[in-house]
């Protein structure tokens, strides 16, 4: 039984991604720090019969400790063959006015948080020659966006991080491919909090980028998909 790792599978992306896998059969490792909505959608993946398994996985990303027993943990289970590193938070503010508190809050997750899980995961997948990771960074991870100063920093982290770590692991037989979508509806989009500027029905839906990510799972391991930017017809990055 092998393990896939979803980061941010509370809600969003992440949710859809981990009931798409699950529906056909994979053993799915939810990550978030909301322990009651990643029980409910494991009891929910198992009241339905999904021919695959969701564990949720309780985990603050910006504990490297606590990052790195829980990959221990599953490792105990079965080998992470795919990490998929999708957990972020952003806020839309003017850099000046944002506290460093929420600085720290959107880098510490979005970059960082990839970086621990990218970096325990590893500990195990390079002994085995073998592994698959996909992250979701974002088009504010290939330009400058205003108002997300931190949350540009934070996606364009992920990129170059990408670039190099895919270099480092071609050796290893480990792919690496980033996605940089623009806008999604999602949770993200709070209509109360961090309103979409616009007809959110007319962005991505999550199903599409379940559906590029399971393509990417499914490509030989001589092909690498290094950046695929995508965005919806509303908006032009
Ligand atoms: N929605 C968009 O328009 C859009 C556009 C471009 C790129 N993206 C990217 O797509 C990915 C998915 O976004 P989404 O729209 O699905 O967002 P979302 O609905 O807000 O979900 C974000 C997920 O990340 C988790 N998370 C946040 N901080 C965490 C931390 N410190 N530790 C562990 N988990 C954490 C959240 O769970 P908890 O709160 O339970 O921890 C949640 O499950 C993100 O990387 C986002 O940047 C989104």
């Amino acid at each position: 039984m092998s393990i896939t790792l979803i980061t941010g599978a509370s809600r969003g992306v992440g949710e859809a991604l981990a009931w798409k896998l699950a529906s056909e059969g994979h053993t799915v490792a939810a990550l978030a720090r909301s322990e009651d909505k990643l029980q409910e959608l494991a009891g929910r993946a198992q009241a339905e019969e999904l021919p695959g398994t969701i564990i949720a996985c309780p985990v603050d990303l910006r504990d490297p400790a606590v990052v790195s027993e829980c990959v221990n943990s599953l490792e105990e289970k079965g080998p992470i063959e795919v990490l998929i590193n999708n957990a972020a938070v952003v806020q839309n503010i003017p850099f000046a006015e944002q506290s460093l508190e929420r600085l720290d809050a959107i880098v510490d997750s979005n970059l960082k948080g990839t970086m621990y899980c990218t970096h325990a995961v590893l500990q195990h997948m390079i002994p085995r020659k073998a592994g698959r990771i996909v992250n979701i960074s974002s088009v504010a991870g290939v330009r400058g966006i205003a108002g997300q100063a931190s949350y540009c920093a934070s996606k364009h982290g992920m990129v170059g991080f990408a670039d190099a770590l895919t270099q480092e692991l071609v050796p290893h037989n480990i792919q690496v491919a980033t996605i940089c979508p623009g806008a999604i509806d999602t949770p993200l989009w709070d209509p109360e909090k961090n309103p979409y500027p616009g007809d959110i029905s007319k962005t991505i839906q999550p199903s599409e980028i379940v559906n590029l990510v399971c393509y990417l799972l499914t490509q030989p391991d001589h092909s690498i998909f290094k950046r695929i930017v995508m965005f919806p017809t509303n908006e032009w990055h």
